[in-house]
């Protein structure tokens, strides 16, 4: 409301931007926003964190290049050029936010992010706004959409643990946050190189029987059965033989336990 110049944003932002940033306030931070439009936001943001951030405009329209004269760094090109976000990076340096609010179509979101996300501080996060437009005609193939693309990443980073061995493209995202219209990547390299790993500390062991199967008694008592027979697992095929009979013998009470759970996907 204090900016000198027209900005829109949704009622439901400020708390989310509240959320994320504050703890940025006061610090020497460098701030970027894809998508200037008429200037409001800029002034927001440099009132917000304070006279020491570095804010910085990206826009497509080079109008905004206007913005120069009342101290903001702006860059005049297209988000989805990943040309332009090098040449941005190799200017500006490692940036501690970014916030795209610019054309809001997946290939601009997915290109943005995939570009600046190495580009991104330790601690430092990655904000993609508006991603309502993903479940919105007029923004690019609905089956490609960016809530697609983050839920992969989701997918990735919790395979993580499955695999141990994380590979590059996992690494990059240390945390990813979903907020009604935004989608937030946390930056944190040491994080997310460590390899997970099962960690026990050295306390008493009570030997506490693990309950985690006890509500899923078919389960339960196949495994009784099947170490049981464990002696018959030497015999060719009798593994492929105990699956199959595993699968056939669970098959109604995981159809049950599938209906229970439909009302909530
Ligand atoms: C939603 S407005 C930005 C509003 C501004 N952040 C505010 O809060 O007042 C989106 C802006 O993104 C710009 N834009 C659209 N496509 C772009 C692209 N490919 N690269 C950079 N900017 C783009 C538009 O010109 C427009 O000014």
């Amino acid at each position: 409301m204090n900016s000198p110049y027209k900005s829109s944003k949704h009622s439901t932002y400020f708390d989310v931007y509240d959320k994320l940033f504050s703890p940025y306030i006061g610090k020497d931070i460098t701030f970027v926003e894809i998508g200037v439009l008429g200037g409001g936001s800029l002034f927001m943001w440099r009132e917000f964190f304070g006279p020491q951030a570095r804010i910085i405009g990206v826009e497509l329209n080079p109008d905004a290049k206007r913005w120069e004269q009342e101290g903001f760094e702006i860059f005049i090109g297209s988000q989805s050029d990943p040309d332009f976000l090098e040449k941005i990076v190799r200017e500006v340096g490692d940036i501690d936010i970014v916030l795209d609010d610019g054309g809001h179509t997946y290939e601009q979101q997915i290109i943005t992010t995939e570009c600046l996300l190495p580009h991104i501080k330790d601690g430092g996060m990655l904000v993609v706004e508006d991603t309502h437009t993903s479940y919105m005609e007029g923004f690019g193939l609905r089956n490609r959409s960016f809530i697609k693309y983050a839920m992969n990443m989701v997918d990735r980073i919790n395979h993580r643990f499955a695999r141990l061995t994380p590979n590059a493209a996992e690494k990059r995202a240390w945390g990813i946050s979903f907020f009604e219209s935004f989608v937030v990547f946390d930056v944190n390299r040491k994080a997310t190189s460590v390899v997970s790993a099962p960690t026990e500390n050295n306390g008493e062991d009570l030997h506490a029987k693990d309950f985690r199967h006890a509500d899923n008694q078919t389960y339960e008592t196949l495994l009784k059965t099947s170490k049981g027979l464990s002696a018959l697992k030497a015999v060719p095929g009798m593994r492929a033989v105990a699956k199959l009979v595993r699968a056939t013998v669970s098959l109604p009470s995981n159809m049950k336990r599938a209906r229970k759970l439909k009302e909530y996907f």
